[in-house]
């Protein structure tokens, strides 16, 4: 069967994304932005304090980074030198679910089987030596509200994550717990960090004119430095990373698939700009819509962002890779006529979401320039959606340059592979420092 093609066009064009829209939800995300620094209750992003600012570069000492956040935890013993250096001694790893085997982030899973796990990889990571002191910092991504830099509660499970009896607490207590269950006593948490942020700290450690930190990829999220705030309990300097939680952003339009895609997911009504960007969702927008063309309406594909990346970049002529990836998940072979639309709506999902998320990036360079002038500026990103989604790159960079005109010449956005590890061990330093 080939699609109707006056219901393909209509599909397609719920996720097209102007240069109006972008505007509108640039000057949304500013505005939000603004009211969230005057009273946090009345944006729709969290905009959480992370008690510290940007780093020296001189910071320098070993540490451990335990870097947890999406379906792989790491552990590493990292050596900064200073000056941007740092060496990786030892990395562990292990993801946090494999089907059939185990699962500490599915419903039914507790917090206890959960930071047992960690502190067992904790344990790897310093090759069981149970005398040498360690300060661990902790990048813990997901929202928690901060009163200095080394206690965050967890106020709500994000990217379906739904392991009972965390939130509500706070993780360094959980984990302590956890590795005094295994008799570790010289492991010291000293900082927790969402991953926007060690990504920020990781990039501005290395380079300079960096303000921005992102994370695009199972989750989509951001942090900036806003120079307004300062607190005795901070650390670090020009003033306090705020991690704006901006996959919560809410001012946007949604399609009706990005509706239904709400109303069945763990959180309802939560995270709406991250359910319409991320990897974790992306797949399963493309299924919708994709069952609707098929009059399948309710089933499900199973698509994820691989095989999207997959079909995007298939441009042999017969389309075989997009061809191979639908019959599987869709259980039938499709016509070329219809691969090829399919290959369409996917791009336009993709682009979608980049330009969706370099609008919020303009929000903030925005609010940052004030009435001034834009300072040029890398925005640091890492995960990925950004490293490795075909067209996503350059996507940001064409909305950069609509929306900011002339000035993007000076504004570009650089890619910081696993900042989250380098991230977490630079804020356990200026902790203690
Ligand atoms: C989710 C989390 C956020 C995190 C992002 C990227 O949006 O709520 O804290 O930064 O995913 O991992």
């Amino acid at each position: 069967m080939a699609f109707e093609e006056g219901k393909f066009q209509e599909v397609l064009s719920e996720f097209s994304a102007t240069s109006e829209m972008l505007r509108e939800v640039a000057a949304n995300f500013r505005q939000d932005l603004q009211m969230g620094l005057r009273d946090p209750a009345s944006s729709s992003m969290r905009m959480l304090k992370s008690y510290v600012g940007l780093p020296s570069g001189k910071e320098k000492g070993e540490f451990l980074a335990l870097d947890f956040g999406g379906t792989n935890v790491r552990v590493l013993r990292i050596r900064l030198e200073g000056e941007g250096r740092y060496e990786v001694l030892k990395r562990v790893g292990e993801p946090l679910i494999i089907p059939g085997k185990y699962d500490y982030i599915g419903k039914g899973s507790t917090a206890v089987q959960m930071f047992d796990f960690l502190a067992k990889l904790i344990d790897e990571a310093i090759d069981g030596d149970h005398d040498t002191k360690f300060y661990l910092g902790h990048t813990f991504s997901f929202p928690s509200d901060q009163d200095d830099l080394n206690n965050a509660r967890l106020i709500i499970w994000t990217k379906e994550f739904a392991t009972e009896g965390v939130e509500g607490k706070v993780v360094n207590d959980l984990l302590t717990a956890a590795l005094e269950r295994r008799g570790i006593k010289n492991v010291v948490p000293v900082a927790v960090i969402n991953d926007t942020v060690a990504v920020l700290l990781s990039a501005a450690y290395k380079n300079p004119d960096i303000y921005i930190g992102s994370i695009y990829a199972t989750g989509h999220n951001t942090c900036y430095l806003e120079s307004s705030i300062h607190d005795p309990k901070g650390f670090g300097v020009g003033g306090m990373i705020l991690n704006l939680e901006c996959g919560g952003f809410m001012k946007l339009t949604p399609n009706r698939f990005d509706v239904e895609l709400d109303k069945n997911s763990e959180k309802p009504g939560e995270q709406r700009l991250e359910k319409m960007v991320s990897g974790r969702y992306m797949g399963e927008l493309l299924s919708m819509a994709i069952a609707e063309l098929l009059d399948e309406k309710d089933k499900k594909y199973d698509l994820t962002s691989v095989d999207m990346s997959m079909i995007i970049t298939d441009d042999t002529p017969e389309l075989k890779k997009a061809t191979e990836i639908l019959a599987e998940k869709v259980g039938r072979k499709l016509e070329l006529k219809d691969v090829k639309r399919i290959k369409e709506l996917t791009t336009a999902i993709a682009v979608r979401s980049a330009r969706l998320v370099a609008s919020s990036y303009v929000g903030i360079i925005w609010q940052r320039a004030g009435e001034g002038k834009i300072q040029p500026q890398h925005v640091a990103v890492d995960g990925s959606v950004y490293e490795k989604m075909p067209l996503v790159k350059e996507n940001i960079a064409r909305a950069l340059s609509e929306l900011l005109g002339e000035d993007a010449a000076g504004v570009d956005t650089v890619l910081d592979n696993g900042g989250s590890g380098l991230g977490a061990a630079i804020a356990a330093a200026m902790a203690v420092q």
